[in-house]
């Protein structure tokens, strides 16, 4: 055999084996959020890691960032785009850049509490947002739940006339903004890692937030008054990248699903458990008066919120808000 013969072959070998080294490698999925690991999300992130490498042994490898460490508010969906990171799991009140219609799940005393967010997710309307923005490169594959929100503060709120000047802050969401505007406070957009520091130093008054989250950030610690006004709802959605899932091999892509599918049905079932247990260690804590509202009071802050409705009726789809206030009949 020729010199060149057997060099060709010698290359052609190396790399064979280059490739085969490469097939082996496993796949990685990093998946990035911005709250604690004893959350519905956190916990969802660490079971999703769990079960993938379980059944995908060799195949998968997830590397899970939680606490804003890789990627905070503002840079995760960017990042997500880029290829940077392939699951996040941002609040629905995060979306407005890439699709108005989600900020349907941002209009206050929209839902009467979590079971009917859940039916509404789980209809015909629901599960088309999940494809909803697809021709920018995202897609949707699930919901997960957190919870209704709390409102929280230095001063007792009872009546939206105690908001009054107040600030607040805010996720990005133009719906939350004018929900505080028309109470007459003060929002103030900041993201999620920003919020304890925020309220400690004074820049914000109070804030939104389901249970868990107001005690994974020790956010009890800085707010003299919590107000069970459950409100609005902060859920999820389990996004990744459009282009990579579908370039993931079929039997990968196939198991990843069922995964997802189950570690859904397993955070939307233990979500409120986790809320209510926050909800008592925060009780416990007796750092925060806990307000309950009387059906009068709330229903106040239902009567001064409420217009919030019309200024994004058009943008979101009058239809749209239909469907998801029939889901609080249950059927
Ligand atoms: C917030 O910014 O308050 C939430 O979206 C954080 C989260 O992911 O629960």
């Amino acid at each position: 055999m020729s010199n060149t013969v057997l060099k060709a072959l010698a290359c052609a070998l190396a790399l064979g084996i280059t490739s085969a080294i490469q097939a082996a490698d496993p796949i990685i999925i990093k998946f990035s959020h911005v709250v604690a690991e004893h959350t519905p999300k956190g916990q969802g992130a660490l079971l999703f890691k769990k079960l993938a490498e379980e059944r995908l042994p060799g195949k998968v490898r997830v590397e899970v960032y939680p606490n804003s460490s890789l990627f905070g508010d503002g840079k995760e969906m960017e990042a997500l785009l880029l290829g940077d990171v392939q699951l996040i799991a941002p609040s629905l009140a995060k979306f407005e850049q890439y699709t108005k219609q989600l900020q349907l799940f941002d209009l206050p005393f929209l839902f009467n509490d979590i079971q009917a967010v859940d039916r509404f997710q789980r209809s015909p309307e629901g599960q088309a947002l999940l494809k909803s923005m697809e021709s920018k490169g995202i897609t949707g594959l699930g919901y997960w739940h957190n919870g209704m929100k709390q409102l929280s503060a230095n001063k007792p709120l009872r009546t939206p006339r105690d908001a009054r000047g107040l600030k607040f802050r805010v996720q990005a969401s133009a719906v939350l903004e004018e929900q505080f505007k028309a109470v007459r406070a003060n929002p103030r957009k900041m993201a999620f890692a920003e919020v304890y520091q925020g309220l400690q130093t004074g820049v914000v008054n109070g804030a939104e937030n389901p249970w868990s989250n107001i005690y994974s950030q020790k956010m009890h610690e800085v707010q003299k008054y919590i107000t069970e006004s459950n409100h609005g709802i902060l859920d999820y959605m389990l996004i990744t990248n459009t282009r990579f899932w579908n370039g993931l091999p079929p039997d990968v892509r196939s198991e990843l699903d069922k995964i997802v599918e189950e570690v859904t049905r397993e955070v939307n079932t233990q979500a409120d458990a986790l809320n209510q247990g926050d909800k008592q260690r925060i009780i416990e804590a007796k750092t925060s008066e806990i307000i309950e509202l009387t059906p009068e009071q709330r229903n106040a802050w239902r009567e001064a919120m409420k217009p919030v409705w019309r200024k994004f009726e058009a943008e979101i789809g009058p239809d749209l808000i239909k469907a998801a206030d029939a889901a609080n009949q249950p059927r």
